[in-house]
C-alpha cells in the first residue's frame, strides 16, 4: 500500500478571501479548501440540529457539501487557531494519506479566524457511541464483525507507523476515534490533528491525551511519546472491542474497574475467556478470542520495546503469526503508578503542568471520559512536554 500524493490537485475556490497570508499558504496546496459561506450552507449554519459531536478540538457538524457528499464539518475551537501557512502545511500532509483504515479529509477552510476541517461523513459513528454505548444503540456486533474491526483498526494504524514517511503518531487512539461506515468497517479518524495544535499548545491536555485508559504509562508520566505508545492504546482498544467493556468503568466493583487490571488477574488465572463481551451469548470462537487478549496484553507491556509492532499485530490477528506468549508480563497498569480517584464529575480539566505526584479525576465512566490529572496538594510541579523519540 503506498500513499498517493497530488490526489486533489489544486483545488482553490475562486471566492475564497484575498488575504495575504492566505495566499501565501494557499501556494502549492493541492486539497481542496472551502469558503466558510459554503461550509455555513451546507451546514445549514451550524445548526444545533445538525452538531454531531464535540471533542477537545471543537464542535462536529454534518453537513451536504454542493456536489452532494455528505461530510463531518469539524470547526477547531479558536484556541486550536495556528497561522495559515502551518494549518495549510499539516492539512496537506493529513490529506494525502490515504487508507481503506482511515478517514478521508476532503478539505478545509481557513479564514480569518476560522479553521475547519471537512471529512467524509460515516454513517454509523464511532466504537464509543455503539460497541461500547451500554447498549444505547441498535447495531449488533458479532464476532466476526469485531475481528474484522480489531484487524482494520491494526491494519490503519500500521499504515500510519509503518508506511507513512515520515511515520505518523496518531497519539489519541481510542474508541471516539474509530469510526465506522455504512458496512461497519472502521475508519481512523483524527490522525494528523495532534500537529494542528499550536505550539504553546503542545502540553498533554485532555484533549490530546484522549482518556488515561488508554494511555501508556511511559506517555502520561515522562511524556514519551512514540509509536509504541498507539501500541499501547491500541492494546487496551483491542480488549474493549473483545469485552464490549469501555476501559474504566467506576460502578463496577473494586478490581474489575481496569479492564487491563481485571484482564491480566484473568490471564493469570487461565480464565481469559471471562473477559468476552457475554451480549455474544457464546457466539464466538473462544481460542481466538482469547488469543486476541493476549495479543492486547502484548501490546499494553509496561516495557515500551517489549511491545510489538503494528504490523506484527496484523499479523497475529490474522493468524500468519503465532502469539508469543513466553513474552507476556504484566502489563503497564498507569493504576499502579498513580492515585486513582474519582473526582470533580463531569468537569474537564486541562493540563498544562504535570505534578510529580497527582490524582486522576474522571468525568465520567463513558468512553468519552475525559479523565485529568490533577496536582494532589503539596505537589511540586515539573512541566509535562511532548517529547519525539524517533528511535522506537
Ligand atoms: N467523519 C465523521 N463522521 C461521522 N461522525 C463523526 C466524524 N468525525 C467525528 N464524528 C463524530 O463527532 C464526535 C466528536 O468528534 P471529535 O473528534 O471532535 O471528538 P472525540 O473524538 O469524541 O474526542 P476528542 O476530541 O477527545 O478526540 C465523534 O465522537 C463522532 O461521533
Ligand atoms: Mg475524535
Amino acid at each position: 500500500m503506498t500513499c498517493f500524493p497530488f490526489l486533489f490537485g489544486k483545488k482553490v475556490s475562486s471566492d475564497v478571501r484575498r488575504d495575504p497570508e492566505i495566499d501565501e499558504g494557499l501556494s502549492g496546496i493541492r486539497i481542496k479548501v472551502y469558503t466558510y459561506k459554503q461550509l455555513k450552507i451546507a451546514s445549514d449554519n451550524f445548526s444545533p440540529a445538525n452538531k454531531i459531536g464535540e471533542g477537545g478540538f471543537g464542535s462536529v457538524f454534518k453537513g451536504v457539501l454542493k456536489d452532494g457528499k455528505v461530510a463531518a464539518i469539524k470547526v477547531l475551537s479558536t484556541e486550536s487557531k495556528q497561522g495559515v501557512k502551518e494549518f495549510l502545511t499539516e492539512i496537506n500532509v493529513i490529506s494525502e494519506i490515504q487508507h481503506e483504515n482511515l478517514v478521508i479529509l476532503y478539505g478545509c477552510c481557513v479564514e480569518g479566524d476560522h479553521r475547519i476541517l471537512v471529512y467524509n461523513y460515516l454513517e454509523n459513528n464511532s466504537l464509543a457511541q455503539t460497541l461500547l454505548a451500554g447498549g444505547h444503540s441498535n447495531l449488533y456486533f458479532d464476532w466476526q464483525t469485531r475481528c474484522r474491526i480489531c484487524i482494520g483498526v491494526a491494519r490503519g494504524l500500521a499504515f500510519l507507523h509503518e508506511e507513512v514517511q515520515p511515520h505518523i503518531v496518531h497519539r489519541d487512539i481510542k474508541a471516539s476515534n474509530i469510526l465506522l461506515d455504512k458496512d461497519l468497517t472502521p475508519k481512523i479518524s483524527d490522525f494528523g490533528l495532534a500537529k494542528l495544535i499550536p505550539s504553546y499548545m503542545s502540553h498533554v491536555s485532555t484533549r490530546v491525551a484522549g482518556t488515561i485508559g488508554y494511555l501508556a504509562p511511559e506517555y502520561a508520566i515522562r511524556g514519551q511519546l512514540t509509536r509504541k505508545a498507539d501500541i499501547y492504546s491500541f492494546g487496551v482498544l483491542l480488549v474493549e472491542i473483545v469485552s464490549g467493556r469501555t476501559n474504566t468503568n467506576t460502578r463496577l466493583p473494586m478490581g474489575d474497574q481496569y479492564i487491563l487490571e481485571r484482564t491480566w488477574e484473568l490471564y493469570e488465572r487461565k480464565e481469559l475467556v471471562q473477559l468476552v463481551d457475554i451480549s455474544l451469548n457464546g457466539g464466538f470462537n473462544a481460542e481466538e478470542a482469547c488469543k486476541y487478549l493476549k495479543i492486547a496484553l502484548l501490546c499494553t507491556q509496561d516495557t515500551p520495546k517489549h511491545r510489538p509492532t503494528m504490523s506484527s499485530v496484523v499479523k497475529m490477528l490474522t493468524a500468519e503469526m503465532d502469539v508469543n506468549e513466553s513474552k507476556i508480563t504484566k502489563p503497564g497498569l498507569i493504576s499502579d503508578v498513580m492515585d486513582l480517584k474519582i473526582r470533580e464529575p463531569k468537569k474537564k480539566i486541562g493540563l498544562e503542568t504535570f505534578p510529580s505526584s497527582y490524582n486522576a479525576s474522571s468525568s465520567s465512566d463513558s468512553q468519552g471520559t475525559t479523565i485529568s490529572l490533577a496536582a494532589s496538594s503539596a505537589a511540586t510541579t515539573s512541566t509535562f512536554t511532548l517529547k519525539h523519540d524517533q528511535s522506537m
